[in-house]
């Protein structure tokens, strides 16, 4: 009779946006693999359907084994409901690695939980540092990484950062960049959206916006920019897809600019928006995953923030750091012909192969884990 062993069970956490298609392509490819068995965990930190839904529908992975609603809140709240709630999971599913994505304020939470109840933690975009702490995410980063037992980086410097931070050197991983497999893997059927051609503005011609981040839209900034895309808006159309935050904040502050010169939507699903950035002239963010997302394509990127955790996405890729100032975006047409022809390349291991990369490193962990001690005393035979 042969010893049946079971399947490593990989417990996945998911709860905003970008969250998914980081996470996403690890998950197929636990499943894909004998031996291992992924279980998915969304804990409803963004809920709508644009918000949500659409990218679970997109990306064709199925319903959550586990959804926690713990819907918005301050961050207090927030990290506490996820807390309360993810952790009756995890005791009951006992997995054997809980594994989170990037710095969101569930990703704290499930790494705290899981690493309190002794279950090792694996970080997918470890070691990312914008060095400003007045942004939630760095928090959410430093923590994060030092409850981790896997670090995986996708670019060069998380190593230095993570090594500058005394974590162990030999739970550091360069895998790549799991949010670009899912560019690969989707790329023609991003190619295959026209919504540019719906919004009826020209491929290659038009700007992407994209502003969500509280240091810009919880303060008067956010009307300094609107004003400063309404300028630039007369030759340059402009799109932007709105986050329910941003959208909220342009309504108290009683700003809502002309639609001949920028376009608001809804936030867009998936395909949609990368179709939308992948045929732009170019794009304004405060994003992180855009910076990444264009450097990738090859597109230029302009982004509204005083620091970035992704510079290399300046070092060797398309994006600008404008900083913290919207009158910037006066320069933008300028900046797009100066920034015409300039090289560009994408960062190692960005190149749709790093979920397999994730995974084989999980399996040597947790192999090595299951591994009997070496008997204390040797036999005699
Ligand atoms: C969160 C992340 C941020 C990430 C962003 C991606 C933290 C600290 N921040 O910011 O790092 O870049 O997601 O979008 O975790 N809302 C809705 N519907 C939703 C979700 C949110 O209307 O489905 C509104 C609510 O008014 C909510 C606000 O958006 O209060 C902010 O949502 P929240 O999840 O707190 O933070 P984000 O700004 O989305």
């Amino acid at each position: 009779m042969t010893d049946v062993v079971d399947p490593y069970r990989v417990l996945c956490v998911v709860g905003a946006r970008p969250n998914f298609m980081k996470t996403v392509p690890v998950v197929r490819e636990l499943a894909a693999r004998d031996g291992f068995e992924p279980i998915l965990v969304h804990t409803g930190q963004h809920y709508d359907a644009g918000m949500s839904t659409v990218f679970f529908e997109e990306l064709g992975v199925g319903a959550p084994d586990h959804l926690l609603g713990v819907g918005s809140g301050s961050h207090a709240v927030q990290t506490a409901r996820v807390m309360e709630r993810i952790e009756p999971v995890i005791e009951a599913e006992r997995p054997d690695l809980v594994l989170v994505p990037g710095d969101v304020n569930s990703t704290l939470a499930a790494a705290l939980v899981a690493a309190k109840l002794q279950i090792p933690v694996g970080h997918l975009e470890a070691g990312l540092r914008s060095f400003d702490r007045t942004m939630p995410e760095e928090l959410n980063r430093i923590l994060t990484d030092q409850l981790s037992d896997l670090l995986f980086i996708h670019s060069p410097e998380a190593r230095d950062n993570l090594l500058r931070e005394n974590v162990d050197g030999h739970a550091i991983h360069a895998v790549g960049n799991t949010m670009i497999d899912t560019l690969v893997a989707m790329r023609g059927r991003i190619d295959a959206t026209d919504l540019a051609g719906r919004l009826g503005v020209e491929a290659g011609r038009y700007l992407v916006v994209t502003l969500h981040r509280p240091a810009l839209v919880d303060t008067p900034l956010l009307a300094d920019a609107i004003r400063a895309l309404e300028q630039i808006g007369t030759d340059l159309p402009i799109v932007f897809p709105c986050h329910p935050r941003t959208r909220a904040r342009m309504a108290s502050l009683g700003v809502s600019p002309s639609p001949e010169r920028v376009q608001l939507t809804d936030p867009l699903g998936y395909l949609d928006f990368l179709g939308l950035v992948a045929h732009a002239r170019a794009v304004l963010t405060d994003s992180g995953g855009i910076q990444e997302e264009t450097t990738f394509l090859g597109v230029p990127c302009f982004t509204l923030r005083d620091n970035t955790e992704r510079p290399v996405t300046c070092e060797i890729g398309t994006n600008v750091l404008l900083g913290l100032a919207p009158e910037r975006i006066l320069e933008v047409p300028a900046l797009i012909e100066e920034r015409a022809g300039v090289t560009h390349r994408a960062p190692d291991g960005w190149d749709g192969h790093a979920a397999v990369r994730v995974v084989d490193v999980i399996d040597r962990f947790l192999t090595d884990a299951r591994v009997p001690a070496a008997p204390a005393v040797a036999y005699q035979t």
